[in-house]
């Protein structure tokens, strides 16, 4: 029997993993359920945002479920405890270095879209993120100029196997699906990036039935909005990836309807994933049954799509999502009234 390791997290992350569950319940695929504190909550109880009762849980299941992590109340504590580091530590420590994040316009949801119908309609695509590396993991510190001043430094570095592996997903995906890929850095200005554009070149002589082009990070972050129907996968850094795919979500209608899958290479032809909504804990709308469950509920699809095997399942999740909003279902982040709990009715319905 699978495990699944349930990590709820801080502010709306609990209220929308347990629509979740309660879809993947419904399906009664015989998975067990093993749930564990994680960011603020935890580090409230245990004095640790990941403690290692919860990282040895998540390594031992077949997949994790994650809420969100992220409090206000921590922002004071020391950068090693706040609760954001629970999902940097996961995805390090579980070598999860492949995000993908899907951003497509369900049907009926243009008028939720923050672009005009027709240029949001168009809008289907996946951001490939590289997730353990970039500035997010480089040196990080405070120190003083030699004037006296306080300075703040994160080193950006990217070595040529961690983006040769993350190109690799990159091509993998765009061979998936319509064959195009765009490759989005910052080559005119940073040296990261143009090592990071030479190892894509390089990557795309295993691929040549893919097309691939390259796009500057302030462009793309204009293109998204001009015309988002133009890209199919897009392949980028961590930090690039993590703007962009919050820009697309918006594109898409709510951030409350991203799912995301975090990868690491695959053992045994099962891939160990963490599933997550791309947003975060949400603290303006937190206990107040507010929050859009679907971005989760399509990030289980993902889970048992990716390490679980059971594309059939997901498909009928994704239909059921599809079927409430088409049926009217809408939370407020969509302009609907339903609750958390109602939306989560609502795709149970649909089952
Ligand atoms: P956020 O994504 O939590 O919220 C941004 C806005 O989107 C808010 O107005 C929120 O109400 C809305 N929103 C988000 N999810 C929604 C949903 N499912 N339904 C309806 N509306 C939704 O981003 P933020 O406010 O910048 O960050 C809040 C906290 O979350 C911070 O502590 C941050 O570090 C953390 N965070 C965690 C993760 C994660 O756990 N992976 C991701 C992003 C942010
Ligand atoms: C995300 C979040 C995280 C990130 C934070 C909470 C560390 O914004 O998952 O998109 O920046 O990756
Ligand atoms: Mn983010």
């Amino acid at each position: 029997m699978p495990l699944i390791a349930l990590l709820p997290g801080d502010g709306i992350g609990p209220e929308v993993v347990a629509e979740a569950r309660r879809v993947l319940d419904a399906l009664d695929l015989g998975l067990t359920f093993e749930e564990a504190p994680v960011g603020g909550a935890a580090y409230e109880t245990l004095g640790h945002p990941l403690p290692i009762s919860t990282l040895d849980l998540a390594e031992q299941a077949d997949a994790i479920l994650f809420g969100a992590v992220g409090d206000a109340r921590f922002d004071g504590v020391e950068r090693s405890l706040r609760p954001e580091q629970a999902v940097l530590g996961l995805r390090k420590e579980l070598n999860l270095f492949a995000n993908l994040r899907p951003a497509k316009l369900f049907p009926g949801l243009e008028d939720a879209s923050a672009l005009r119908p027709e240029v949001a309609g168009a809008i289907d695509l996946v951001i490939v993120r590289e997730l353990t590396g970039d500035v997010y993991f480089g040196e990080k510190g405070r120190r003083e100029t030699i004037e006296g001043l306080r300075e703040g430094y994160d080193l950006m570095a990217y070595d040529e196997i961690e983006v040769r592996r993350i190109a690799r997903v990159g091509f993998e995906t765009a061979r998936g699906r319509t064959g195009k890929l765009c490759s989005v850095d910052k080559a005119n200005v940073l040296e990261t990036s143009q090592l990071w554009r030479d190892v894509v070149i390089e990557t795309a002589a295993d691929y040549p039935d893919v097309a691939l082009t390259h796009m500057y990070v302030d462009n793309a972050a204009m293109q998204l909005v001009r015309n988002p129907g133009q890209f199919d996968t897009i392949v980028t850094g961590n930090l690039f990836g993590d703007i962009l795919s919050d820009q697309a979500s918006m594109c898409a209608g709510s951030i409350g309807m991203l799912p995301s899958a975090s990868l690491g290479e695959a053992i045994g032809g099962r891939v160990k994933g963490l599933y997550e909504p791309i947003h975060g804990s949400a603290p303006d709308i937190a206990g107040q049954g507010k929050a859009n469950p679907c971005a989760t509920i399509l990030s289980a699809a993902m889970m048992l799509r990716h390490s679980l095997d059971r594309a059939d399942m997901a498909d009928r999740i994704e239909a059921a999502v599809t079927a409430a909003l088409v049926g009217g279902a809408r939370t407020a982040d969509l302009g609907g009234a339903l609750s958390t709990s109602q939306m989560g009715d609502a795709v149970l319905a649909r089952l």
